[in-house]
């Protein structure tokens, strides 16, 4: 099975509604986090980005960021409320904001704090819980202590992202530590990280045969292709896959075009997309350059229609 990773401001409803449409060989989503809080309203709009009639797309699991193990149920169970029979736990998010609060990444060091988060919430949770989390913040042996304690509760699955915190985004994933935690885990777990090409899939699945999850993120991002290619060994023409590239990229402009107002709004958002989308071109960084002088969404549609017409 292959999920399509969270990116926070990336892989919202829209991208997850209109992927399918355009790619095949992605099973389901982490969404990107949402924070808990003590109170949840029932016209909450974060609750209404999940609701079922808005995500016709790829099947998702909505992902919860918190240190506060009430907090963390309350917000389960309204999610469990409106049908999602798993939630996410996050314990990856590296950025200094997230880790200062001791959330996300920032709890790996603390494997007490997340013995009794777990102590607290998973007996008032509905819903089952997966964990998303990273090797350690600072050290990737800090997940050795952290297991033993995921063991002791019926988690849904482990889905690792093979870093540390301190890593963020770059470095080498560490493979070594991940297989270690293989043998360690007595729950199923998903590899993260870094796959962006067939070739790369193929070394790690060879490598970790019992793994038969896998989760991308800026691999798909930049290749949607990628999954079709990995689950039914699809490989379409250059440019067909332009053509469809460009109707996805039409697809989701439109739709971001309806929700967000303002001249420059639709053109940041686009802007965000083709950090990672640009990465399918091989003229990549010159594609990146053009857009990020756009200005307003006129501007913006004649530097794409240059661009496709000048690749077709
Ligand atoms: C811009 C950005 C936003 C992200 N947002 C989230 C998030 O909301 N929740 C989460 O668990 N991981 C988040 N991640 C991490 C990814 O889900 C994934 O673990 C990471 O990118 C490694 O996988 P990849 O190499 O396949 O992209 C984010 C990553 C990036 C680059």
């Amino acid at each position: 099975m292959i999920y399509l990773a969270p990116l926070q401001g990336m892989t919202d409803r829209i991208y997850r509604n209109l992927f399918p449409i355009y790619f095949k060989g992605v099973d389901m989503a982490i969404a990107p986090f949402i924070s808990s809080s003590k109170k949840i309203k029932p016209a909450n709009n974060l609750l209404r980005e999940f609701y079922p009639e808005n995500n016709t797309g790829l099947p998702f699991i909505p992902q919860i960021m918190s240190a506060r193990p009430e907090d963390f149920a309350l917000l389960a169970n309204a999610l469990f409320d409106s049908g999602f029979g798993t939630v996410n736990w996050n314990l990856g998010c590296p950025f200094p904001m997230v880790v200062k609060k001791g959330r996300g990444a920032g709890m790996l060091c603390y494997p007490d704090r997340i013995a009794s988060f777990l102590e607290k919430a998973v007996p008032a949770m509905k819903p089952r819980l997966s964990i998303k989390l990273r090797l350690g913040l600072k050290y990737s042996d800090e997940i050795l202590e952290i297991l033993p304690i995921f063991n002791q509760y019926p988690l849904d699955e482990l889905i690792i992202h093979s870093r540390t915190g301190a890593q963020m985004y770059e470095g080498e994933v560490d493979l070594d530590r991940f297989e270690q935690c293989l043998g360690l885990s007595k729950h199923r777990v998903v590899y993260n990280g870094d796959i962006d090409s067939f070739e790369k899939y193929a070394m790690l699945s060879k490598r970790f045969s019992t793994v038969d999850r896998w989760m991308i993120g800026r691999g798909l991002l930049a290749d949607p292709f990628l999954a079709e290619r990995i689950q039914f060994g699809i490989q379409k023409p250059y440019a067909e896959k332009i053509r469809i590239v460009r109707a996805f990229h039409d697809h989701l402009f439109d739709e971001y075009l309806k929700r967000l107002s303002g001249p420059s709004h639709i053109t940041s958002k686009m802007k965000e997309v083709w950090t990672y989308m640009a990465g399918f071109f091989e003229n990549k960084e010159r594609i990146r350059k053009q857009i990020n002088k756009t200005h307003n969404r006129y501007h913006y549609t004649d530097v794409i229609n240059q661009i496709f017409d000048d690749l077709m």
